[in-house]
């Protein structure tokens, strides 16, 4: 029997079993609508706020200022179409060219709309915060860039794009999905921010924008819940399992960033000296991604023949078609081979040393 090596944990994580354990409490115990008035509603609402209070205390943000979606594309279309609705006059959007398709579809819709979007240039694979400056205008109604690009890990300036962002009078939101609870994030360097539980460790169904300024209007209106701009009833164990994740992720940042970086070198290093494959992952790069081209070999050819030997790694993030180029790629290498026959290979502190000594040697097998 094939055995499964999983180096895929920027599409998604298991659930950590001590999350489940949460959850399976809050299902059991406090399952009241937390939105009723009685005393068990009120008891279950109690322990959900508790939650959300220690993961809001560890992102060094205020509780009120998370509210809980679906996942990151639904908080991305949130922020996104909330803005556009609270600021109708302004009707120019500045974005980049990298953004995960939960940012890119939402902005596609607004320009059907009428709105007009800017791209900020790339130079030698670094966004152009000069050319930002000059983008710019009386009505902009926001900046939108990614955190940390999906499919090769390159981290944008979020705190030098927000300075520019303030001395303009302009919101900055962030699609945070990769960075938070994988590295140190700061959320005093963005307006708005989304992000999701699956990619660390909690379960899928739920996520969170974070709204540092509480001026964007809803898209789905109801009754009074958690938030007035996600109305229905919370999902009280899906909220706690996130928050778990969260707490766990950001008490154990630094030893998972060690591990992970440590697993990031032996694989760089390795595949460094197979002379086979080239390194893609740019200087400011997150340690959980790493991205390899293998030359002349076709990236969704390369998915499907590591499949086959039980390796699952990705092409591009798992939202994105079948390109044949990897954009993300091409920015920050320069390099058009590179770009088409590149794989992401996401880790995780899961992850062991001898699962990186097997990929190594599969990699032989597949290119050789
Ligand atoms: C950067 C980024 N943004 C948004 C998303 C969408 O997240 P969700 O699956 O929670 O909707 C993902 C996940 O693929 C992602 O990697």
């Amino acid at each position: 029997m094939c055995v499964m090596t999983y180096l895929d944990y920027s599409a998604s994580t298991p659930t950590s079993l001590t999350v489940l354990e949460h959850m399976h409490r809050i299902e059991r115990e406090y399952f009241a609508n937390i939105n009723a008035k009685h005393a068990f509603a009120l008891r279950s609402k109690e322990v959900v706020l508790s939650y959300i209070s220690k993961m809001a205390s560890l992102l060094n943000i205020p509780s009120e200022s998370l509210v809980f979606t679906s996942g990151a594309t639904e908080s991305n279309n949130m922020i996104l179409f909330g803005l556009a609705k609270s600021n109708p006059h302004k009707r120019h959007i500045i974005s980049t060219s990298l953004e995960h398709h939960s940012v890119i579809s939402p902005l596609g819709e607004l320009q059907k709309l009428g709105y007009e979007l800017d791209f900020i240039p790339y130079l030698h694979g670094k966004l152009d915060l000069e050319a930002l400056k000059k983008l710019i205008r009386e009505d902009t109604l926001c900046v939108s860039v990614i955190a940390v690009e999906s499919e090769t890990g390159l981290v944008h300036p979020l705190k030098a794009i927000k300075a520019i962002c303030d001395d303009y009078g302009v919101p900055l939101h962030s699609d945070m999905t990769q960075a938070v609870g994988k590295i140190p994030v700061d959320f005093n360097n963005v307006t708005y921010a989304s992000f999701s539980s699956h990619k660390i460790y909690g379960p899928k169904g739920i996520g969170a924008c974070v709204l540092m300024k509480d001026d964007i209007r809803p898209l789905i209106y109801g009754g009074r819940s958690l938030s007035k701009l996600r109305s229905g009833t919370p999902p009280n164990a899906l909220i706690v399992g996130f928050a778990q994740a969260v707490i766990e992720a950001l008490e154990d940042l630094e030893v998972r960033i060690s591990i992970v970086t440590q697993l990031r070198n032996q694989l760089t290093q390795k595949c460094d000296a197979l002379k086979i494959v080239h390194v893609n992952t740019p200087h400011v790069g997150v340690p959980h991604i790493c991205n390899l081209s293998f030359m002349h070999h076709d990236r969704h050819e390369l998915v499907n023949q590591f499949s086959n030997h039980g390796f699952y790694v990705s092409a591009s993030s798992a939202c994105s078609g079948q390109e044949n180029v990897s954009k993300a790629v091409l920015t920050v290498s320069e390099n058009m081979d590179c770009a088409t026959s590149s794989l992401r290979v996401s880790l995780s502190h899961l992850t062991s040393e001898s699962d990186i000594d097997s990929f190594v040697q599969v990699i032989k097998k597949v290119i050789q």
